[in-house]
């Protein structure tokens, strides 16, 4: 057992800490008011390696491990959870989904473009009347010939305006229920695809999410991932990898409301002013940090068992509903800590509280995680 990080993993964690701190910081606010994209901030962390850190270089990626990407969200979520879930859709879903499972000619032709940032990718699932019930795809994808015929709509879509790649989940074969569903790489730019209004959401501001309609989408047959019915596993396979992501991310914002608590306490303490019982407070924090070192355990083991190619599928559901759950624990007493002021958006622990929400609800609810656990811990 070695819990030691290397020197190529602690690198990456301090450069995607100085980005943040430089780049995204200074205008994160008013991001979040204005629910405005970080382009300029995207363009950049693309610039620096970001879009392609888990891609192999022969496909123009930075070929780093699991571990040193979670370290990269985890820094990149303290700061800003937005840019976080875009690079977190991105790498864990997309450019992993198609390296992972595409085959040779698919990660030739669109693997350069993701792992160098060209085109962000975006992971098409959750429907209308499919989100926790993933079987239940009612987006069709019918086979003509030399190509397949899409038509139906999703539903909150990260960097659905913003993507130039979709990953598409579609019903084939409804009689075969989930073993007729398919994926597909398809093209943003396709005829025939349109989005709903920009979602105005409690957090995550400044990333975009948007349903998603297709009318009669002509998909190339070559785009299609693995075998025929592949797709629903292929999904659940992503979102496995996916959890370990989103509970990096949490786990940030957890880790930056905790370090602006520690700060706000520190500072009153040697201004002598009383915070009402200081041993109460100092409670508080001790309870954070030991609910961040267990999230941070979980989600390095997971990275680490990702990149033995060891099973993570359990583990990765724990990680995701104990992050989540503690980021907003731990972003509740935050706010707590800092009074009225943690109450309004100077002090940031209110955008954090409200970025945590999220993520105890995509990529699986809390309760979808109790139910991966608990099938798996109740089998046999
Ligand atoms: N790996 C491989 N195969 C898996 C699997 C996994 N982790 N989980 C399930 N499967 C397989 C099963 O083995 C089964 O295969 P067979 O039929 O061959 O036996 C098949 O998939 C069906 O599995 P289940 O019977 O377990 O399916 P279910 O309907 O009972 O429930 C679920 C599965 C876990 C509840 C699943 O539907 C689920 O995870 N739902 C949540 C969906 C979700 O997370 N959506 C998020 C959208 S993406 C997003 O949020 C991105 C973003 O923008 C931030």
């Amino acid at each position: 057992m070695n819990f030691e990080f290397t020197e190529e993993q602690l690198m990456i964690k301090q450069a995607a800490r100085d980005f943040a701190v430089r780049e995204l910081l200074p205008d994160v606010l008013e991001r979040d008011a204005e629910a405005k994209f970080p382009h300029r901030q995207m363009k950049m962390l693309a610039e620096l390696g970001f879009f392609g850190i888990l891609v192999d270089p022969k496909y123009g990626g930075g070929g780093m491990d699991s571990v040193s990407y979670v370290l990269a969200l985890e820094e990149i979520a303290k700061i800003d959870a937005s840019a976080a879930v875009i690079l977190a859709v991105h790498n864990s879903l997309v450019t992993y989904g198609i390296e992972t499972y595409g085959n040779e000619e698919q990660k030739q032709k669109f693997l350069p473009d993701l792992a160098s940032g060209n085109k962000i990718g975006a992971f098409l699932l959750s429907e209308p009347e499919a989100g926790s019930d993933a079987t239940s795809q009612k987006t069709t994808a019918e086979d003509k010939g030399d190509y397949y015929l899409l038509n139906g709509t999703k539903n909150w879509i990260t960097s659905a305006d913003n993507a130039g790649t979709y990953l598409v989940m579609a019903q084939t074969d409804p009689e075969k229920k989930h073993k007729g569903i398919n994926a597909f790489i398809v093209d943003r730019n396709s005829e025939g695809i349109s989005l709903g209004p920009h979602e105005d959401k409690m957090g995550m501001r400044s990333s975009d999410t948007h349903s998603v309609m297709f009318t009669d989408v002509k998909v190339p047959k070559e785009n299609r991932i693995g075998e025929d019915g592949f797709g629903f596993k292929f999904a659940m396979k992503l979102l496995d990898g996916g959890r370990i992501g989103i509970a990096a991310q949490a786990i940030g914002i957890a880790g930056g409301a905790f370090d602006r608590a520690l700060a706000y306490y520190k500072e009153r303490k040697a201004f002598g002013t009383e915070i009402s019982n200081h041993q109460a407070i100092a409670f508080k924090l001790a309870d954070m940090a030991v609910k961040l070192e267990n999230g941070r355990n979980l989600i390095y083991k997971c990275a680490w068992l990702k990149d033995k190619h060891k099973d993570y599928s359990v583990l990765s559901a724990m990680a995701k509903q104990y992050c989540a759950d503690s980021a907003m624990e731990i972003t509740t007493e935050a706010v707590q800590i800092h009074g009225g002021y943690g109450y309004v958006k100077e002090y940031h622990v209110e955008r954090l509280m409200r970025e945590a929400k999220v993520t105890q609800i995509y990529e699986g609810t809390s309760e979808i995680q109790k139910i991966v656990i608990s099938r798996t811990i109740l089998k046999d």
